[in-house]
């Protein structure tokens, strides 16, 4: 394999937007993704991006309420990077063919989204991650002269040299079962997040966390881990994303009396409050008794308040995805959703350049952890993020590969440990238990006992859970043993990824003793800034056991204040 520049893993918004900032700016580079680009996880976003583009906004409105979103976690300085370069983002989207909706003077539209003080998310009907993804991939074919595109690749260790510095990957080709190792000058891991550590998730059955434990694996801290978002309008039947963009439209939360029971929670924002603090609304009203559907487990998603002609414009997706997997005609009568696992806002720690503290490691979108969305993303803001950080982190490993020179070739002794390795889980005797039953009990697990609402004794027995499965990992099994698209001994390394993140995930969670964004802890129902107003970072130095320390929270100008909506 040919050694670059930039090797970029995975190939979502924000490891594309990072290609092209890294082919610009000079640098070789190559994008190898475990599916094809198009069908990253970047392809689920619905609603929208954030940006303050309309001349009456300020990027600083936006900054304090990404901010006031994270319950003051998120580092500000991060955070106005973030805003500031939005609208510029945006009007590039724009100028390299994503069609965003637009108004009738034919001024871009912006529709309402939770937590943010204004309309300010542009949009594609609610298929806009579908509609930015296909257009960079345009430019990526364009770009085939200065990025090698690896596609059905996927990656099994990060490399690293003597000195620590991060030299690329080994891959298997996932048509052939051939492994490769591939050098680089700079890695960035665009990976995505691990929402199948939960059962349900909103998320693809590629979100594994593959590139949080293959960074935490050769010692990259990671941080607010235990912030996981519940995303409040889900499908009570599979967990399937309903966009929140349906909420910006005007549609109603509707419990078992027909209240719009938001007014008690958030009378300002009503249901376009912030993520955490609707899903607690929900989670609060069906645990109370007051939910709707069988087993009161869910809540009314009333979308007939919308006009019909816009919903058929605007939210049309969800249409589909009402008539398709709930046999509900969204015009016409309401539909059952409850919160689900939706979003990692924690993940590898980097700066703003997407730079890990592991030289020639960089990380963007989910798999990073800025970190700009603290406790709880506000919604669109994860486009913004993959594209604003895929970019810095592509402009910034360019500019790192041009002052150093091309690391050593891996001695193949590495790549023999690591086909060794591969080949002891397809030889693994039909003993222990099928891989996906584990998978099974730790999405069922961390739902339980790691979601909206945590508690202590709910959290030891997540842990203990975790580690039990880690052991039964060991010697789980697989079926097929075969080279050609052995998806069965990827999803056996998958499931390793999967379990480094829940563990890191659920020690963190334990290890917060307060309420603030995303962790609401029942026995520890308030934030608590004089001990909490810290990031929890999670190393794994060494051996196989999560370490944790504290790092401060970056405050600018918004000192922290009660959170109200
Ligand atoms: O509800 C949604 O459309 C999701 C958007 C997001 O997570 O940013």
């Amino acid at each position: 394999m040919p050694a670059h520049d930039v090797l970029i893993l995975g190939a979502c918004l924000a490891g594309q937007r990072a290609a092209l900032a890294a082919a610009d700016a000079g640098a070789t580079v190559a994008i190898l993704s475990k599916v094809h680009p198009v069908r990253s996880h970047s392809v689920a976003a619905a609603g929208g991006i954030n940006a303050a583009i309309n001349p009456a906004d300020d990027w600083r409105s936006h900054a304090f309420d990404t901010v006031k979103g994270s319950d003051f976690l998120g580092d500000q300085d991060a955070i106005e990077v973030m805003c500031a370069e939005a609208p510029d983002e945006v009007l590039h989207l724009e100028h390299i063919g994503v069609t965003f909706h637009r108004n009738e003077t034919g001024q871009m539209d912006l529709r309402a989204f939770g937590g943010a003080s204004m309309k300010r998310t542009a949009y594609v009907a609610d298929i806009t991650g579908q509609a930015i993804l296909h257009v960079l991939y345009e430019q990526l074919m364009k770009y085939h002269e200065r990025v090698d595109r690896y596609e059905e690749w996927f990656t099994t260790s990060l490399l690293q040299d003597e000195e620590g510095n991060c030299t690329g990957c080994i891959a298997r080709d996932i048509r052939t079962g051939q492994l490769e190792v591939f050098t680089a000058k700079n890695v960035i891991l665009a990976t995505g997040g691990a929402g199948q550590c939960f059962k349900p998730t909103t998320n693809g059955l590629i979100c594994t966390g593959d590139g949080i434990s293959m960074a935490y694996r050769i010692g990259a801290p990671l941080m607010d881990m235990e912030m996981i978002q519940y995303h409040p309008t889900t499908l009570v039947e599979n967990g399937f994303l309903i966009t929140e963009g349906a909420r910006g439209e005007g549609a109603h939360l509707l419990n078992a009396d027909g209240e719009r029971f938001m007014e008690k929670y958030a009378p300002n924002k009503m249901e376009l409050a912030s993520r955490d603090v609707v899903s607690r609304a929900e989670q609060t009203e069906i645990n109370e008794g007051r939910g709707v559907g069988p087993g009161g487990v869910g809540i009314y998603l009333d979308i007939t308040v919308v006009p019909k002609k816009r919903t058929l414009e605007a939210l049309r997706e969800i249409v589909n995805i009402g008539k398709d997997f709930a046999g509900v005609d969204i015009t016409k009568e309401p539909i059952l959703i409850r919160p689900g696992q939706h979003y990692i806002m924690g993940g590898v720690k980097t700066d703003v350049n997407g730079a890990t503290p592991i030289p020639g490691l960089y990380a963007a979108g989910e798999v990073a952890c800025v970190s700009v969305h603290g406790g709880n993303r506000l919604g669109a803001n994860s486009l913004l993020d993959t594209l604003i950080f895929g970019r810095r982190a592509g402009e910034h490993a360019a500019q790192r590969a041009a002052g150093i020179s091309m690391p050593e070739a891996t001695p193949l002794s590495r790549v023999r440990e690591e086909s060794a390795w591969i080949d002891s889980i397809i030889d693994r005797p039909k003993d222990g238990r099928r891989v996906s039953e584990i998978k099974d009990d730790l999405g069922t697990e961390m739902n339980r006992n790691v979601a909206v609402f945590r508690e202590q004794d709910g959290l030891t027995h997540a842990l203990e859970t975790v580690r039990r499965l880690k052991e039964e990992a060991k010697t789980a099994y697989i079926d097929d043993r075969g080279t050609v698209f052995n998806q069965d001994v990827l999803g056996a390394i998958e499931l390793g990824f999967m379990l480094d993140c829940a563990e890191c995930t659920v020690m963190a969670a334990l290890e917060r003793k307060e309420s603030r964004g995303a962790q609401y802890r029942t026995d520890f129902p308030e934030r608590n800034d004089d001990e909490w107003l810290k990031h929890i970072d999670v190393s794994r130095n060494g051996d196989d056991t999560p370490h944790l320390s504290y790092s401060p929270v970056t405050i600018t100008q918004w000192q922290p204040e009660e959170r109200k909506y």
